[in-house]
């Protein structure tokens, strides 16, 4: 834990900017190396989801598409309707949930991968919002016939879990781990299940399991309300409408739902096509490294990427292996207690400043000063390459910007919440810079000294290198250190 201390004397006492203060010496996505492959990138959380992943893929989309002149592959290896990646076009918001950001890109090739859990219905009213904001739909959608469905049914358990308080706490109410848990108990229901031509059984019987398991928790499936994406709630109805509904949708989705592998193997071996994988939530939330029982039930780590594609794409092939982090604070939901959380009037502030809303369930989001014990830990397990640093405009000038490097006594981080409360998070104050000032910042010529420190700090203490910075929400404000 000292090292990020001694590190603080190296780059503040000596002005060491550790050459964060020029674009990379070597094109990561162009360098030739032995089992490397170009063109690729992956994207994850770095912190507790919420760090603008969504929109760092859009702007890479448009950054790969104008340098190879081919829209390329997003792949989405992670979650469903739980994640909330909002993009701002053309001054107009869009929330995307379960489709990738790369979608809003003509050209794209849009993969949902077998590690997600997938609502159909959910996902149809999203394929219809970006083609009212975009006019298009995406040139190829490839829904893989091994991805696992997240229904009403998992919806209605998780409400009925949470009554019992035996799970669902703090969950977006996505029927995520229900879906998940249908995964490990061995009976999922998968997209190739949908497809099949006996889908009505398939999915009746699941139905019925659904009706029994909820009515021995006092609940009720039929008249339980879920949410829609819309937010509104309505209830999961009898067998017949819920497999009438699901009959219009599958009737729609057909033409997607497939053994995608081949397609991916066909693409992922031109290395001329750009390859984008998008994670949904953050490192901070799996749950291997997260903490019970704020986490996720999916892989949000690069390592999901090798099993959502079946072994195709192994992690350390890909080029570019990015946490996106935002770069002064931290933001987390839930009921997560973490060690380094803000007080008000910092808290409010930023979180007004920064819209730290939830775009899934608009619930305002915990403020925190960056915590390096635990970033450090989630860049460490994860097996991080660079970093994306957004939120850069979220600085101001006579305010110092607090860090935590290290924990009293030297303790190191644990992902265990009884253990985190009994830390005591050391800070050091690392000089600000005014935030508003970045507006139409695109350059690193525009950014003032204290933000090159601060980043050269961060990023020697993450051990990866800044790939790009964000410095408003809108497309464009965007500074990249990919030399052009
Ligand atoms: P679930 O993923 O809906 O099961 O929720 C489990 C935990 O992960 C809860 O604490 C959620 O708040 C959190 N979570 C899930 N998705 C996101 C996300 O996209 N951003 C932040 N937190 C999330």
């Amino acid at each position: 834990m000292t090292g990020y201390l001694e590190l603080y004397d190296d780059v503040y006492q000596q002005r060491r900017l550790f050459a964060v203060d020029r674009p990379l010496a070597a094109d990561p996505l162009t360098v030739v190396a032995a089992g490397v492959r170009p063109n690729s990138i992956a994207i994850q959380g770095g912190a507790f989801g919420d760090e603008g992943k969504g929109r760092v893929v859009d702007e890479l989309c448009v950054l790969l598409c104008r340098r190879t002149g081919s829209g390329g592959v997003i792949y989405r290896w992670n979650g469903g309707a739980n994640a909330g990646h909002t993009v701002v076009i053309n001054g107009q918001k869009i929330a995307l949930h379960q489709l990738p950001a790369g979608v809003l890109m003509p050209g794209t090739s849009v993969v949902l991968g077998k590690g997600m859990v997938i609502h159909p219905g959910d996902v149809l009213a999203e394929l219809r919002d970006v083609h009212n904001l975009t006019g298009y739909m995406p040139d190829g959608l490839y829904v893989d016939e091994m991805a696992v469905l997240a229904l009403d049914t998992h919806r209605a358990m998780e409400v009925t879990l949470k009554r019992w308080e035996s799970g669902g706490h703090g969950a977006t109410g996505r029927g995520i781990s229900p879906a998940y848990a249908d995964v490990l108990y061995r009976h999922p229901i998968r997209m190739r299940d949908l497809a099949a031509d006996d889908w009505q059984d398939r999915l009746g019987h699941h139905y019925d399991l659904y009706t029994a398991q909820i009515d021995g928790l006092d609940g009720n499936l039929e008249a339980q309300p879920v949410p829609r994406l819309s937010g509104e709630a309505v209830p999961v109805g009898s067998k017949f409408v819920f497999l009438d509904r699901l009959a219009a949708q599958r009737a729609m989705l057909l033409p997607y739902i497939g053994n995608v592998y081949d397609f991916l193997r066909e693409q992922w071996a031109d290395p001329d096509v750009p390859f984008i994988f998008e994670g949904a939530q953050g490192a901070g939330l799996d749950p291997r490294f997260g903490v019970y029982p704020d986490v996720t039930s999916s892989d949000p780590t690069f390592g999901g990427i090798l099993h959502s594609t079946e072994g195709l794409v192994k992690p350390g092939q890909i080029a570019v292996r990015a946490a996106t982090i935002k770069a002064t604070y931290t933001s987390s939901v839930g009921t997560r207690r973490l060690p380094t959380r803000m007080d008000d009037p910092l808290a409010s502030r930023i979180r007004e400043d920064a819209h730290e809303y939830g775009a899934t369930t608009k619930r305002p989001r915990d403020i925190a000063y960056i915590d390096l014990p635990c970033l450090g830990f989630l860049s460490r397990v994860t097996d991080v390459t660079h970093l994306v640093l957004t939120h850069l405009d979220i600085a101001y000038p006579e305010v110092p910007i607090q860090v935590c490097a290290s924990y009293a006594g030297g303790a190191s981080y644990r992902p265990d919440q009884a253990y985190l409360d009994t830390v005591t998070p050391e800070y050091i104050e690392l000089p600000s810079w005014d935030g508003e000032a970045l507006e139409g910042a695109t350059t690193l010529a525009d950014l003032p000294e204290e933000a090159m420190l601060y980043i050269a700090y961060i990023s020697q203490a993450l051990g990866a290198a800044p790939l790009l910075g964000t410095t408003g929400p809108q497309r464009d404000a965007l500074i990249p250190w990919l030399p052009e």
